[in-house]
């Protein structure tokens, strides 16, 4: 999954910039998805995935196991920063603000995202991979390790909030 995760503390750190709305809003008169959506958030994050990825398959290489292809990591680091994209949508449909914590959306967002994507795309890979107890372990740790990137971006003075 690290190519799934990767995006996202990307994202943060090369945000900034034009929204992806546009600064346009709905039908109900909230943002479409709001200001923390950009795309320099958006492609910084993608390639960041794609390149931890390259790195990750590269390794596997010299460990002497292969797991990862480039449509693998090509896939999962879309689909997490598409999985944001839409848990935004929602979010601003239910009137929460930008950076507002929403429990659990806020971290299954990307895998959501990330395994739409590989069983969409690449369902072989996902049936060969992601197997009951490696689900199990991507729903366990999936909130912890959200939680800890965001603390340390926190306080690191690099994301506004803990969440
Ligand atoms: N970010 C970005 N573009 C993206 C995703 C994230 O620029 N496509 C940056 C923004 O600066 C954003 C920060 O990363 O504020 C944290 O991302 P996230 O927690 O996903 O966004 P929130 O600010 O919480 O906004 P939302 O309420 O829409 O989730
Ligand atoms: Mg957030």
């Amino acid at each position: 999954m690290i190519p799934a995760y990767v995006p996202n503390p990307i994202a943060v750190v090369a945000g900034g910039g034009t929204p992806i709305d546009l600064g346009t809003t709905f039908r109900d008169g909230r943002r479409v998805l709001g200001d923390g959506k950009t795309f320099r958030g958006l492609f910084g994050g993608i390639l960041g995935g794609i390149l931890a990825g390259i790195l990750l398959i590269w390794l596997e290489g010299i460990l002497g196991f292969s797991i990862h292809t480039l449509s693998s990591v090509v896939l999962l680091a879309t689909g997490a920063l598409i999985g944001d994209l839409v848990k935004s949508f929602f979010k601003r449909r239910l009137d929460k603000k930008r950076g507002e914590k929403w429990f659990l959306a806020d971290s299954y967002d990307l895998v959501a995202g990330a395994l739409f994507m590989v069983a969409l795309f690449d369902l072989p890979w996902l049936t060969a991979h992601i197997t009951l107890p490696v689900a199990f372990w991507i729903i366990v740790a999936t909130p912890l390790l959200h939680r800890g990137a965001n603390i340390i971006g926190y306080l690191a003075g690099m994301k506004d909030v803990p969440w």
